[in-house]
């Protein structure tokens, strides 16, 4: 942790109003002095953001232990080593909002991977997750997320990457949202091999500044109303009583905020022959990779074998979750579908796709795979979902 040293966020951004220079008097039309904060990464000498707020973000009136959100995982007990294909579209949505719903289905120290169903019925709990940054791909559901760093809208397809220590609320509209929650206690980073010396994104990116949608309006609420907020670190949650509404940011600007991305936005990359997963990368964490599969022209050289080969990634442990069409590679496995191939065991296409796909021209798969670079721990909460057929799968007719 800590040793990247090239630009993590998409650009430089200001929202609101923010005085002509940091750390000066501010004040509010009433002559009220607005509350400066600074927040940011890796002692004070990593990307950072400042924010004026109309209340002091200190003032809390009570602190109260809380049962952890999301329930701490257990391992599982079944200790095989060996391929799991996890049904969780099964799940259907909870009550309560996206933290009460969410379970981790495997982890490890860089790194928790977790479904949420949730019904978006009930309003939601203020939030915030001191101790790691956020990425959600949405895979069902859309709506609004309330930020200190203002609003940003979200629907179904978008990674929405909320930064550790952002207070935020999730405002589903619609009845059934899923998320794949993606947590890590380092950094959701724009790989440094996409950017240039200055941190822009080159020409050969699969995505570029413009694709990052931010938060577009400021809450600013003045508002003194009492309110509870859901702290997180690790595995300790904490309700914090304020004596305000914590949305009340009238200005700020940094490196440092909530974006959403839309997955539809990354442009695929082909060739003439089959291009290594590298170029479905999207998203860089420590010790951790996050790629999108998207729908894309295949390659087009002459007798060449579209499907993946059979690989065995030796450094890795894979996750690969399913969003919709039918994935190249496998049959039979659902939208909401995850598998899970540790290392040391190899895979590859399902019987006969290798044959099937010479020739082919187009894919319709959508999925967000996670690579991480050290083994991680399958959890108790997986076991529901977990298909025991499928390590003998690729031999099955
Ligand atoms: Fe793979």
């Amino acid at each position: 942790m800590g040793s990247y040293d090239g630009p993590m966020a998409p650009s430089y951004h200001r929202l609101g109003e923010v005085p002509p220079k940091r750390h000066m008097a501010f004040r509010a039309p009433d002559a009220r002095l607005y509350e400066e904060e600074v927040v940011g990464l890796e002692g004070f000498g990593g990307r950072y953001s400042i924010l004026y707020h109309r209340f002091a973000p200190t003032r809390v009136t009570k602190v109260a232990e809380a049962d952890p959100l999301p329930a701490p995982p257990r391992p599982s007990p079944d200790t095989t080593l060996r391929h799991h294909l996890l049904r969780t579209a099964a799940t259907g949505p909870g009550d309560g909002d996206e933290l009460a719903n969410r379970a981790v289905i495997l982890w490890n120290a860089d790194i928790r991977l977790a479904v949420s169903a949730f019904s978006g019925v009930e309003s939601s709990r203020v939030t915030r997750n001191g101790g790691a940054d956020e990425l959600h791909f949405v895979h069902e559901g859309g709506g609004r997320l309330d930020t200190v760093f203002g609003v940003l809208d979200y629907r179904a397809g978008d990674y929405v990457m909320i930064p550790k220590g952002t207070t935020h609320r999730w405002r589903p509209a619609q009845p059934t949202n899923r998320h794949f929650v993606i947590e890590t206690p380092g950094a959701v980073r724009l790989p440094r091999r996409y950017q240039n010396s200055e941190g822009q994104l080159l020409e050969h990116a699969p995505y570029w500044e413009r694709d990052f949608r931010r938060p577009t309006e400021l809450l600013a609420n003045d508002d003194a109303t009492p309110t509870d907020v859901w702290v997180r670190v690790g595995d300790r949650t904490a309700v914090y009583t304020l004596d305000h509404d914590p949305f009340d940011v009238v200005g700020w600007d940094g490196h440092l905020y909530p974006y959403a991305f839309a997955i539809s936005d990354f442009e695929p990359i082909s060739g003439r022959q089959h291009q290594p997963p590298p170029v479905h990368q999207t998203f860089e964490l420590d010790n951790a990779v996050v790629c999108s599969f998207c729908p894309r022209r295949l390659d087009d050289g002459t007798d060449v074998i579209t499907a993946p080969y059979n690989h065995a990634n030796l450094d890795s442990d894979e996750v690969l979750y399913y969003v919709s069409g039918e994935f190249f590679s496998r049959r039979g496995i659902e939208a909401g579908a995850l598998t899970y191939h540790p290392r040391g065991i190899p895979h590859g296409p399902a019987p006969g796709v290798a044959e099937k796909s010479i020739g082919q021209t187009h894919t319709e798969e959508l999925a967000v795979m996670v690579d991480t670079f050290h083994p991680m721990q399958l959890a108790a909460a997986a076991d529901a979902y977990d298909d025991p057929a499928y390590p003998t799968s690729w031999t099955a007719g």
